[in-house]
């Protein structure tokens, strides 16, 4: 009896005192910031912050030379909010990917709702919406469909020699407009017209909107200032209102038009294969299809807005390299005719027997990262790292352009070198020392849940690029009238890419 009687109030008590103890650990366990430094950094100004210790036209590069005094793991604060700059490939590897639970989630950008953007996947945050994009992204864009469209990249990166055979000297142009052919066919079935497409030409001016919209600086403003919001568009130093009137029209023609032109030709029968109407085809009865649909048009909006300027600038990338190191160029023109010939092009059969080139599209991502903060990532929950406390909506950036210049990895990180990328063979033939698909996973496409989707698609469709122009043409320094070749500056413009 006395037993059954105390046998619940032990087990009560047993679980009270469980629960209180459990209750205490997490306590104690949760950090705070009363008990733990901020990660070291720059003495913050009161209000501005820490704004004037870090270059605007090169914030990665402030960061790199923090590094050296404050450590891998760096805390500045930007007009009232804080940023946690990672500088490290392990200390990255450490939050984003194996405490992905945590670092998941995107700042608030106030000036994306302002310009009709806020439809995109990049900078949507942690929840359902997110998870939906994402779903659908592996669904169109994992490994194995890379492989579906390497036709397509080479039929179009044939064009683009073509082109550059036909006018040499618009070679900008023609990279935009070769990834943008890739990414309208691949993505709506859509065939870009050669010159002044008006899908196109939406698309680029929202990107020009947007590079200036969601610049940090911006961004910092936006969120210190919120009533900017509010102001008119007519009035002084407001003129910023009007562009987000432009940007919010552009935004929805670059949603419904061409997902409307894959409907209708999915009801004329006349699509092509693509991301949308593979997409539409295989809707989940067991979801909202509005949510569906919704998702779908924002998904395919977004690859444009995500993936044209970062692809384009790296193909810029490419052509600086090979104009700075002709003799790297050499090399690969002398590997792609010892392995394919001279009487075809090379084609995604050739792709493992062409080490070398691998190297360069390797190195080229390593050189000149083209996002090389990454997107800023936000923290969900307090955090401590390596005694540190970081704190719950902080914005937390990886420092790409510091890990792929850091000496302990790459010695003389500054030069193009892709033989980096080679392990030496018993026969001494040319061996790359990592997998191919080992380049996907570097920091320049981000890490952890948030991993850019599109790195398949990136990796084969620049390849078909880099190969075919090494195969087809020599990148020379253009001659003055006296003949004598015109130096290249490295110089580099701000935009969503570098
Ligand atoms: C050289 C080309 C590219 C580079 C260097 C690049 C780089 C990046 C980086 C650094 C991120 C941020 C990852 C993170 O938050 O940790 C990202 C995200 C993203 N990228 Fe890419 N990207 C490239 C091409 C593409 C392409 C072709 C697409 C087309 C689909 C694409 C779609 C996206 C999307 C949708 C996100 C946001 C993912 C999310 O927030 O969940 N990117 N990319």
């Amino acid at each position: 009896m006395l037993s059954s009687v105390l046998l619940p109030c032990l087990t009560f008590c047993g679980a009270f005192t469980l629960t209180f103890a459990l209750s205490k650990l997490a306590q104690l366990r949760r950090p705070t910031r009363a008990k733990l430094p901020y990660p070291p950094g720059p003495t913050p100004l009161p209000f501005l912050g820490n704004v004037l210790d870090i270059d605007r036209a090169q914030p990665w590069v402030s960061y790199t030379e923090m590094q050296k005094k404050y450590g891998d793991i760096i805390y500045t604060k930007l007009l009232g909010s804080d940023y946690i700059i990672v500088n490290t490939y392990d200390a990255a590897k450490a939050l984003l990917e194996q405490r992905s639970s945590v670092y998941s989630d995107r700042p608030v950008f106030p000036a994306n709702k302002l310009f009709g953007i806020d439809f995109n996947t990049v900078l949507q945050p942690y929840g359902d919406t997110w998870r939906l994009h994402r779903k659908l992204f592996h669904h169109s864009l994992r490994g194995e469909t890379a492989i579906r469209y390497q036709n397509l990249y080479l039929e179009k990166a044939h064009g683009l020699l073509a082109n550059l055979l036909d006018a040499p000297e618009g070679f900008e142009g023609h990279f935009r407009g070769f990834v943008a052919s890739i990414v309208m066919a691949q993505t709506y079935g859509y065939e870009t017209q050669p010159r002044n497409d008006p899908l196109v030409g939406a698309v680029d001016m929202l990107i020009r909107l947007l590079a200036v919209a969601l610049s940090p600086e911006r961004m910092a403003i936006f969120k210190a200032f919120p009533a900017l919001e509010k102001l008119p568009s007519w009035f002084p130093g407001a003129g910023f209102k009007r562009d987000a009137v432009l940007a919010r029209g552009l935004a929805k023609q670059v949603n419904d038009v061409p997902f409307e032109f894959v409907k209708r030709s999915l009801a004329e029968n006349t699509a092509r294969p693509s991301m949308v109407s593979d997409l539409l085809s295989s809707f989940d009865e067991s979801e909202d299809n509005n949510a569906q649909e919704r998702a779908m048009k924002a998904t395919a909006a977004t690859v444009f807005i995500a993936g044209s300027e970062t692809s384009s600038s790296t193909l810029h990338v490419f052509a600086l390299a090979m104009l700075r190191y002709p003799e790297v160029q050499k090399r690969a023109q002398a590997e792609i005719d010892s392995v394919v010939g001279r009487d075809r092009l090379p084609t995604f059969e050739d792709r493992e027997t062409l080490p070398y080139v691998e190297c360069i599209w390797r190195e080229l991502l390593r050189w000149h990262p083209v996002v090389p903060l990454g997107i800023p990532h936000a923290t969900s929950a307090d955090d401590v790292y390596g005694g540190y406390y970081i704190p719950k909506g902080a914005t937390v950036m990886m420092n790409v352009w510091a890990m792929t210049r850091d000496d302990r990895r790459y010695a003389n990180p500054e030069i193009f070198d892709p033989s980096r990328h080679l392990a030496p063979t018993p026969d001494g033939s040319d061996k790359l020392a990592l997998k191919p698909e080992s380049v996907t996973n570097d920091p320049i496409f981000g890490m952890g849940r948030r991993i850019c989707p599109g790195r398949y698609m990136s990796d084969a469709l620049m390849w078909a690029a880099i190969v075919s122009i090494l195969a087809a043409f020599r990148i020379e320094k253009a001659t003055d009238r006296s003949g004598r070749e015109i130096e290249v500056e490295e110089k580099f413009t701000p935009g969503l890419a570098m």
